[in-house]
């Protein structure tokens, strides 16, 4: 075994370059006795043939049941300390009817952040009052909007949001439930782009700003003030933060109290989930039992009653449940360093999408991993590097991998954990439509998102020439 001096230190040399790393892939997700990778029974070629490349390919059950998992798990453990949790669906990771649905018969509220997500929830049939709202500047038409609907809470993210939410609820005649999303200033293990809670950036009121605005909530009759908001950020898997934030935000109730009710407290998402084999993932059961854990630890303390405690994850629901189906078109070895006798060379193996389905390594420097799918190989694991195709050198889907070293055009790959974020955060960057998003259960597949046609994106450009040639 020759080991490449490209390869970075957490990436381990595979014994097997087909295994499917455990916690990477979907419940539902197999390499079946052929040799080829199957999601809920359905084979990839037969996906690929079905739909194409690039491909979305999302485990229904996979999703439902970490929705169920989640709500179960805080039920469980905010029961066992006296109180309740409500579990929303951050909807931004991945969003469509189908998957609003799914988390919903699961029991969850949704998380919407602007009106088109909104428009989806109320076009899958949510009921509105289990939408939270939030967004750090919601147009006047967004509430006005929410209102109207009967959204269950609004997020009120700054003071001047306070007096459009009273006034579009007084105006249809609602007390409008709200909830004060604080910049609580704990700092978030996670990339700079993902923490949302450091000092110096946009979103929520400051901590020493709050009893201000806590007030004139409560001097709106048009509003009902059910408590305070913290999301720290994303993708972070200590508890620690999660810990500081409650602390913090619980201290502030315990003075808030004093002027009224607080019934909730919302400690938004953030869970973690593994990208590659060197990180692994809270398990969402015992997530709960740390959060119940820390509230009643520190309800105690102040003397306080322990609030419903709301937590709003996406990325921990969606991510795992989603593989991206790429077609292999070219295969390259790079001379990276040295010479003749003692080469150094990265093998680029580009496939048919790239940043315009995943841009978060371009965005975050985000890891992925990837693994032959339509067969498998016994051929010398070799360290690649996954290319798009579109203009751009940054156009990485996986920076470092090992795939089988016979690795060669026509092969199907796949990318494990592009479940949340890569779909929702799509463009159309070289006019590559986006991919088609399909769902596979109990052996059928069936498109969920049907995918954008070189026609779509024609419909939108108000200068193309008529068939006359006229303008
Ligand atoms: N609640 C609030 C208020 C949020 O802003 C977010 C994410 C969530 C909940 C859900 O966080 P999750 O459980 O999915 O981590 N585009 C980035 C992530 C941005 C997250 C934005 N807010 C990425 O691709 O990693």
């Amino acid at each position: 075994m020759t080991v490449n001096p490209l390869a970075p230190s957490w990436l381990a040399h595979p014994a097997d370059a087909n295994a499917l790393a455990p916690g990477l892939w979907s419940h539902g997700t197999t390499r079946s006795a052929s040799g080829e990778i199957e999601v809920a029974g359905v084979a990839v070629s037969d996906l690929a043939a079905r739909f194409g490349t690039p491909l979305f390919v999302v485990d229904e059950a996979d999703v439902r049941s970490r929705a169920a998992l989640v709500r179960e798990s805080f039920d469980r453990e905010f029961a066992r300390i006296g109180s309740a949790a409500k579990v929303y669906y951050a909807g931004k990771a991945f969003l469509s009817t189908e998957v609003a649905r799914w988390v919903s018969e699961a029991g969850l509220y949704i998380d919407v952040c602007s009106g088109g997500e909104l428009a989806v929830a109320l076009a899958a049939g949510v009921d509105p009052a289990r939408l939270g709202f939030h967004g750090n500047n919601k147009s006047v038409a967004e509430i006005e909007r929410a209102v109207a609907c009967g959204v269950g809470v609004i997020v009120i993210d700054s003071d001047i949001e306070i007096e459009r939410v009273a006034d579009a609820a007084a105006r249809h005649s609602r007390v409008q439930p709200v909830r004060v999303r604080l910049n609580s200033g704990v700092h978030a293990h996670t990339h700079e782009y993902l923490a949302t809670a450091r000092e110096d950036q946009k979103f929520g009121i400051a901590l020493a700003d709050a009893p201000t605005a806590v007030a004139a909530i409560r001097s709106h009759s048009s509003l009902d003030f059910l408590g305070l908001h913290s999301h720290i950020g994303s993708q972070i898997f200590e508890s620690d933060g999660f810990a500081e934030a409650a602390r913090r935000l619980l201290a502030l109730q315990a003075l808030l109290l004093e002027g009224g009710p607080v019934p909730e407290l919302n400690l938004g998402g953030g869970f973690g989930i593994a990208y590659t084999s060197a990180e692994t993932a809270l398990p969402l059961d015992e997530i709960a039992t740390t959060f119940a854990d820390i509230v009643a630890g520190e309800c105690a303390r102040l003397g306080i009653p322990v609030p419903v405690v709301a937590i709003e994850p996406g990325r921990a629901i969606v991510g795992p449940s989603t593989l991206t189906l790429y077609e292999v078109g070219t295969v390259k070895d790079v001379l990276v360093s040295g010479d003749g006798t003692s080469p150094v060379i990265r093998r680029y193996v580009s496939v048919d999408g790239g940043m315009s389905d995943n841009i978060r390594p371009a965005l975050y420097s985000a890891d992925y991993s990837v693994r032959l799918a339509g067969r498998s190989s016994n051929a010398e694991p070799a360290l690649v590097r996954i290319a798009g195709k579109h203009c751009e050198s940054g156009d990485i889907v996986v920076r470092d991998d090992y795939l089988p070293g016979d690795v060669r055009p026509g092969d199907l790959v796949a990318v494990p954990a592009t479940g949340a974020y890569c779909w929702s955060m799509a463009s159309n960057y070289n006019y590559l439509g986006r991919p088609p998003v399909v769902a596979v259960r109990d052996g059928e597949a069936r498109v969920i998102v049907r995918g954008e046609t070189e026609a779509d994106l024609l419909s939108r450009d108000a200068g193309i020439l008529a068939t006359n040639g006229a303008r």
